[in-house]
């Protein structure tokens, strides 16, 4: 037979030789199956602690790992320093020492009035500045600065023309008509009515600087020099409401203004 010359592509294996079944697969070992899945459940690890750091805060040191200068020897506030003859950490500034630039020794600009020891009396008194300090020049960029910034601070309760109707002041009245709001309420100033112009410019600033009654102040907020424009453009705001018709662009005595 044709098959027979060829006995090593014979698929029929001789009769004598062992038979190889082909064996079921070994059961894997238990332990095997159980330390892959721990090792599955090791990989949520870091993920559930970045998670977990994402939303709660801790009051510890986040952990560092490169320390660069993080972390070095230094002394905080309130603790001891044997380095030092009194023991404190905390350095007391040197006696007679001012910070450069600030340096508010002029109370004529920087508070708007002195103090006046009267010794007859024993007593102080208040002198307001009369007219805006020599440091400030009334031109038309002051006020406009000073415009700027009454349109930014002041005209929410004291509306655009310093009448008083401001946002605020509206709308309070407005929720105590309607019932809304039960409150005693007292209405920004009206700034051009005749008691506000007869008040010195060193009045005014001191208003904006440490307020005055319900008025909140404003001196953290608005710099000095601000709050002199300020000044300028209220008594502008006073002068449109009562300009002298017969004398167009002379200013009333009282505004300071014609004296700078
Ligand atoms: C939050 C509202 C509010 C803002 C903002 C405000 N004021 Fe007033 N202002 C008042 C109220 C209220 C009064 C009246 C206070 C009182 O009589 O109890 C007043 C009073 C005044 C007075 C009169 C003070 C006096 O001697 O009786 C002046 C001047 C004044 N404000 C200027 C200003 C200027 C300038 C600004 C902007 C820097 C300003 N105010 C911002 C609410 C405000």
């Amino acid at each position: 037979m044709a098959e027979h010359d060829h006995p090593e592509t014979d698929p029929t294996p001789p009769r004598d030789a062992p038979v190889e079944l082909p064996l079921p697969p070994l059961p894997r070992p238990f332990f095997l199956i159980a330390l892959g899945l721990i090792g599955v459940v090791l990989t949520w690890l870091p993920l559930s602690i970045i998670a977990r750091a994402r939303v709660f805060t801790t009051l510890e040191p986040r952990i560092q790992i490169f320390q660069d200068m993080g972390v070095q020897p230094k002394s905080r506030e309130q603790q001891t320093n044997a380095l030092f003859a009194d023991d404190r950490a905390m350095r007391p500034r040197v006696e007679g020492t001012v910070p450069r630039g600030q340096v508010e020794d002029d109370d004529r600009y920087y508070k708007g009035f002195l103090r006046v020891y009267d010794p007859a009396k024993g007593t102080w008194t208040i002198d307001f500045n009369k007219s805006l300090p020599d440091q400030v020049k009334i031109n038309s960029p002051l006020l406009h600065r000073g415009q700027a910034r009454f349109n930014i601070y002041c005209y929410v309760c004291h509306g655009l023309d310093g009448s008083g109707h401001g946002p605020v002041n509206e709308r309070v009245n407005e929720l105590r008509n309607n019932n809304v709001l039960d409150m005693t309420w007292t209405a920004p100033a009206i700034l051009t009515d005749n008691r506000i112009r007869a008040e010195l410019d060193g009045q005014i600033f001191n208003t904006i600087t440490n307020g005055i009654r319900t008025m909140p102040s404003y001196g953290s907020q608005i710099p000095v020099a601000d709050r002199w424009a300020i000044v300028a453009y209220v008594r502008a705001l006073q002068f449109s409401q009562q300009a002298p018709a017969a004398a167009p662009g002379v200013v009333p005595t009282g505004t300071n203004i014609e004296e700078k």
